[in-house]
C-alpha cells in the first residue's frame, strides 16, 4: 500500500516535470518550425551582412568562424557559425531563437533588433556555410 502511495506520488512528480520542461521550452520547440521569410535573398542576405559587421563581427569575425577580435578576451569563444547544419538538422527557427535569446555570454538580441533584422542575419550566416546543404 505504501508502497503504491510512493510509486503514484512519484510518477505525479514525473509528469509535472515533464509537462512543466514542455511548457518551459515551449517557445524553442515552436521556433523549428519556423522558416525564414526572406528565404535568404541576396537583399536580406546583403541587409544582414550590414546588422553584422555592427553588432556581431567583434566576437564572432567577418566570416562568422569565431575570430572576431573581442573573441580573446570571452571566457568561451563562439563556435564557427559556418559548420552550422542546413536545415532541416538545424532549422532556420532555431538560429533565429538563438540570436533572439542569446546563450550563456552570447546577448540576447531581441530587444535590439527587429524580427526582419533577425531573419537578416540568420540568411547572412547561411550564406557562410561550408556544408552543402
Ligand atoms: C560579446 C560577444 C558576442 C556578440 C557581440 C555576439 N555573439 Fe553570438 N555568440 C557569442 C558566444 C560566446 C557564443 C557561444 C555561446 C555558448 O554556446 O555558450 C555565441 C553563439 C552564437 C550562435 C550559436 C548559438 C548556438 O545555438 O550554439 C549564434 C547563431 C550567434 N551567436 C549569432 C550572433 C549574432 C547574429 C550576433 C549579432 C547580432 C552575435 N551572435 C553577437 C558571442 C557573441
Amino acid at each position: 500500500m505504501l508502497l503504491s502511495s510512493l510509486l503514484k506520488k512519484g510518477l505525479m512528480f514525473l509528469a509535472i516535470v515533464l509537462v512543466g520542461s514542455v511548457f518551459f521550452q515551449r517557445n524553442l520547440v515552436l521556433a523549428a518550425f519556423q522558416t525564414n521569410p526572406t528565404q535568404g535573398s541576396i537583399e536580406s542576405v546583403a541587409r544582414g551582412e550590414q546588422i553584422w559587421a555592427l553588432n556581431c563581427l567583434s566576437c564572432h569575425g567577418p566570416e562568422a568562424v569565431g575570430d572576431g577580435p573581442a573573441s580573446a578576451q570571452l571566457a568561451k569563444r563562439p563556435k564557427d557559425l559556418t559548420m552550422i547544419a542546413s536545415p532541416p538538422f538545424f532549422p532556420d527557427g532555431i538560429l533565429a531563437f538563438r540570436i533572439a535569446n542569446g546563450k550563456n555570454t552570447m546577448p540576447a538580441w531581441q530587444d535590439i533588433l527587429t524580427p526582419d533584422q533577425i531573419w537578416d542575419l540568420v540568411s547572412f550566416i547561411r550564406s557562410k556555410a561550408k556544408r552543402p546543404a
